[in-house]
């Protein structure tokens, strides 16, 4: 019989991330099961989108690794799709020239697949629009639409509900919560995080301080401490 990889996911083993004398990420370990959604928060500074980047491959480790399904993955930028990793970029980054579709065609070149994933994003009515046109959450339902499209086994968001408002947060909390892939949301918005995450990771200054459901987290003391400390 073939042997069939191991579906367990992506998991950092124990990352860190040093910037000359400042040290961004100590120590993390966390593992996004498949079909989960795993949020990670944190104060301004505390290393989100350092592990975001990290994923992604835009930061080496200075320590650590990552395997995805078992296998070591050494992220790469331009390698992400092959590995079945997609994600959007905090703010929008779609193409000006380029048309809603056409952004969406960076993807994945296939029409019907990138009509379907507009659509499930609720943007292919905008098809043929150019996106400076378009209202921000559109643009950012475009994003995600480009990210969706080639049916990623891992969805990494980087603040996807930055500059959005109430219903349009409500919207994508829907969406998420409707995907089967994995999910890694890094997220300023608590209650995003709290309505689609099974799990979340929270970080202070580089260290994860608790890890646990949602409701865990709400309850969690060390949390408490550290939002607090970082508005005194
Ligand atoms: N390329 C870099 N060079 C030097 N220091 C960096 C670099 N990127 C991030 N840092 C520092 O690492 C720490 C973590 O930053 P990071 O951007 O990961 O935090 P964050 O949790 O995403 O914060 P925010 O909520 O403000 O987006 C900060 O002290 C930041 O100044
Ligand atoms: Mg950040």
């Amino acid at each position: 019989m073939p042997h069939q990889p191991p579906s367990d996911g992506l998991t950092l083993h124990d990352i860190s991330v040093r910037f000359g004398g400042l040290t961004a990420l100590d120590g993390v370990s966390l593992r996004v099961p498949p079909g989960r959604t795993v949020g990670v928060i944190g104060p301004n500074g505390a290393g989100k989108t350092t592990l975001f980047n990290v994923v992604c491959g835009f930061v080496a480790p200075t320590s650590g690794q990552l395997t995805l399904d078992g296998r070591p993955l050494r992220p790469r930028p331009h390698q992400l799709k092959k590995r079945g990793i997609a994600r959007t970029l905090q703010g929008v980054g779609l193409f000006p020239s380029l048309t809603v579709l056409e952004n969406v065609l960076v993807g994945e070149s296939d029409r019907d697949r990138a009509e379907a994933a507009l659509e499930r994003c609720g943007a292919a009515s905008y098809r043929d629009e150019k996106p400076a046109s378009l209202p921000y959450a559109i643009r950012k339902r475009v994003a995600l639409a480009r990210a969706l499209v080639s049916d990623p086994r891992l969805l990494l968001l980087d603040e996807p509900a930055g500059g959005l408002g109430v219903q349009e947060i409500e919207e994508l909390g829907e969406l998420i919560t409707g995907l089967s892939c994995s999910v890694l949301l890094v997220e300023h918005h608590m209650d995003l995080v709290m309505t689609v995450c099974d799990e979340i990771l929270v970080l202070d200054f580089g260290k994860p301080v608790a890890h646990g459901t949602p409701e865990e987290i709400r309850t969690d003391e060390a949390v408490a401490d550290a939002y607090l400390g970082a508005a005194a």
